[in-house]
């Protein structure tokens, strides 16, 4: 039996992560934002914490609260965010602060609370909900996918200072799946649209109103994915989720590929002659 600590599970990919290890008798402590999550379950144990995402102060007593009510967490997700759309030159200070302090540095915060505790009881699993805009960034993305990039560039180093602890770190970057991630009531717009960037940012922005509430990755298969890559003996470091995320970042990694060896002989040029 796995103990999880979720975030953001009002909704979405947490709501569905939640259910899936409740229903395999999995002990969950997940946190909300209002005080209801809406899941009914016959197995597993579930404990619903409040928590601001974007509060700094609010996540070591949550923490603390979650490994008193437990004793030992094996998973810790990373999952509750947002997206913000719209071409980088329109989004404000205050947007961008507050896509960061809840995608990143609230996330940032959980994993800095949880270390320590991790450490004693000898190991555990950080997984953070990523984006596969934060591994290839689309016009319309740029500030989500600096935010998600900061997570990917985060688990990745983490990983490295962490494994000999015992503790697992995976970076899960989600295609299109339908939850209420493109709906007015998650995503947040930058600005109104621009006639400068309507060749660029513009189609980019009609594409995912046309898919709003029709993604084709099923939130339910996520869960399973996820459970899947925790319980594997060499969890993965880097997941993608759908087969849209994993075209889009073969194409991604070719073309860096492809750039990196056309430009191979001014990227060695630049060391002292001996
Ligand atoms: N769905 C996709 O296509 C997709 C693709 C790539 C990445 N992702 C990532 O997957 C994660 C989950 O998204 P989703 O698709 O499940 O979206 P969702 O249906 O909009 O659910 C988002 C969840 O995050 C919570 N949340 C948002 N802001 C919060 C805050 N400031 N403090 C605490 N909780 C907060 C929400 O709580 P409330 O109910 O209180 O708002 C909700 O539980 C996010 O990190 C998102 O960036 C999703």
């Amino acid at each position: 039996m796995t103990t999880w600590l979720i975030t953001g599970i009002s909704r979405g990919l947490g709501k569905t992560l939640a259910q899936a290890a409740l229903a395999r008798g999995d002990t969950v402590v997940g946190t909300v934002r209002g005080d209801t999550t809406g899941i009914e379950h016959r197995t597993g144990t579930l404990h619903v914490l409040s928590l601001e995402i974007g509060d700094p102060h609010a996540i070591e007593l949550v923490v603390a609260e979650a490994f008193d009510r437990v004793g030992r967490i094996d998973v810790v997700v990373n999952n509750a965010g947002y997206g913000l759309l719209g071409p980088i030159e329109f989004a404000t200070d205050d947007e961008l602060a507050k896509l960061f302090e809840v995608n990143v540095f609230g996330p940032f915060r959980l994993i800095r609370s949880v270390l320590p505790r991790l450490r004693a009881q000898d190991g555990g699993h950080i997984v953070n909900i990523t984006s596969i805009a934060g591994r290839a960034p689309m016009a319309g993305s740029g500030a989500y996918a600096a935010a998600k990039s900061a997570m990917e560039g985060l688990s990745a180093a983490l990983l490295q200072e962490v494994w000999p602890l015992g503790i697992k770190v995976t970076a899960v970057a989600p295609g299109a799946f339908r939850t209420d991630f493109l709906s007015d009531h998650s995503i947040r717009r930058s600005n109104l649209r621009s006639e400068a960037y309507a060749a660029s940012v513009g189609p980019v922005l009609d594409r995912l109103d046309e898919h709003a509430g029709k993604q084709i990755g099923d939130p339910a298969l996520a869960a399973a994915a996820i459970l899947a890559a925790v319980d594997a003996p060499k969890p993965p470091l880097h997941l993608l989720l759908g087969p849209d995320a994993l075209q889009r970042t073969r194409e991604k990694l070719d073309a860096v590929i492809d750039e990196m060896d056309r430009w191979e002989d001014v990227t060695c040029s630049t060391n002292f002659a001996e």
